[in-house]
C-alpha cells in the first residue's frame, strides 16, 4: 500500500527501528526490492533519484513505482532521491511520489533552507533535507565530503522545517575505500540538539552492522542503500541466462536476494 513516509518513518523514529530505503533504476530491481519487503513484511521506502534520471525516466518509473507501491502488501513510500531542479520535483508531486528529498547540499546553509521550505509548497507530505556534502554521488561528478556541523543542521533543520535530515559523518555513495569510519560524535552532537527529528544515513551499502546498531542509537532511523541493488542487478543479468525471461528473473532474484540481506540487518539491529 502506498503511503506517506511519515507512517512509516515517525514509529520507526520512536521505536528505535531502521527502516530501509532502496533505490531503484528499473522495473526488475523494483520487483526484487518490493519482493523482500513483503517477504520480511517490512515497510520500505522505494526511491530514484535524480541522476539516475536520463538513463531512467521519471515519467516511466515514476507510475510504475507508485503502482507497485499500490499494490504491495506491506506499507511502501515512494521517494525521489537528491532532488535538485524544482520541475523534477514538481513532477514528482505531480506523478504521485509521498516523499521528497531535495538535496540543497551544495548551496549555503540559509539558501538551503529557504528552497527546502519552498519545495513544501508542492504539497508533499514529507520533506527529506540535507546538510554537509557526501563523498560519491548516484550517478554524478564525484564530491569531497564535507562533514555536517551541528549548529549549522540545527539552523538548518529549524529553518527548512524539514522532516527528516540526512547527515554527512563520514558516510558515502558508492563503494569504500576500506571500512567506512563514521564520526559518532557529530552524529551525537547533532541528536542532542535535534532529539525530535528523525535522521537519515546514505550510503548505506558497506556499512557494517556494528555500525548501524550505533546509529540506530542515535537518531538515525532511515538508511538508503542503492550500491548493493545496483550491483546485484548487474551480477544478476552476468549469468548466463538463456533467454529473456530467466534474464529478467534473474535480475529480480539477485537484488530480492540483496535486499533481503539488508532488511535482515535493519532487523537484527532494531529494538
Ligand atoms: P549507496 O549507493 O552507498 O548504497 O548509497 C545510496 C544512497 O545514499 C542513495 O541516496
Amino acid at each position: 500500500m502506498l503511503v506517506s513516509p511519515r507512517v512509516i518513518l515517525a514509529p520507526a523514529f520512536r521505536q528505535g527501528r531502521l527502516v530501509g530505503a532502496f533505490n531503484t533504476g528499473n522495473l526488475e530491481m523494483t520487483m526484487g526490492i518490493l519482493r523482500a519487503a513483503e517477504e520480511r513484511k517490512a515497510p520500505v521506502l522505494l526511491q530514484i533519484a535524480e541522476k539516475r534520471l536520463p538513463h531512467s525516466p521519471l515519467a516511466l518509473m515514476g507510475p510504475m513505482m507508485v503502482n507497485a507501491a499500490r499494490q504491495a502488501t506491506v506499507p511502501v513510500a515512494v521517494q525521489l532521491d537528491h532532488g535538485e531542479e524544482p520541475a523534477v520535483l514538481a513532477e514528482a508531486a505531480a506523478l504521485g511520489f509521498t516523499g521528497l528529498m531535495f538535496d540543497g547540499s551544495a548551496l549555503s546553509p540559509d539558501e538551503n533552507a529557504r528552497r527546502t521550505s519552498a519545495v513544501r509548497a508542492l504539497g508533499v507530505d514529507w520533506i527529506e533535507g540535507e546538510i554537509g556534502v557526501l563523498a560519491g554521488s548516484e550517478g554524478g561528478p564525484e564530491a569531497e565530503a564535507l562533514y555536517s556541523d551541528p549548529g549549522q543542521a540545527q539552523t538548518y533543520a529549524e529553518a527548512s522545517g524539514c522532516d527528516c535530515l540526512a547527515v554527512s559523518i563520514g558516510n558515502a555513495h558508492g563503494h569504500y575505500k576500506g571500512k567506512p569510519r563514521l564520526n559518532f560524535t557529530i552524529l551525537e552532537e547533532i541528536h542532542r540538539r535535534l532529539p525530535d527529528l528523525p535522521l537519515v544515513l546514505h550510503g548505506g551499502t558497506g556499512i557494517p552492522k556494528e555500525d548501524l546498531a550505533r546509529a540506530v542509537k542515535l537518531g538515525i532511523c532511515k538508511v538508503n542503500i542503492a550500491t548493493a541493488s545496483f550491483d546485484a542487478l548487474y551480477k544478476g543479468a552476468s549469468k548466463p541466462a538463456g533467454d529473456y525471461f530467466s534474464l529478467s528473473e534473474a535480475m529480480a532474484q539477485s537484488v530480492y536476494e540483496s535486499t533481503m540481506k539488508q532488511l535482515e540487518w535493519f532487523g537484527e539491529v532494531s529494538a
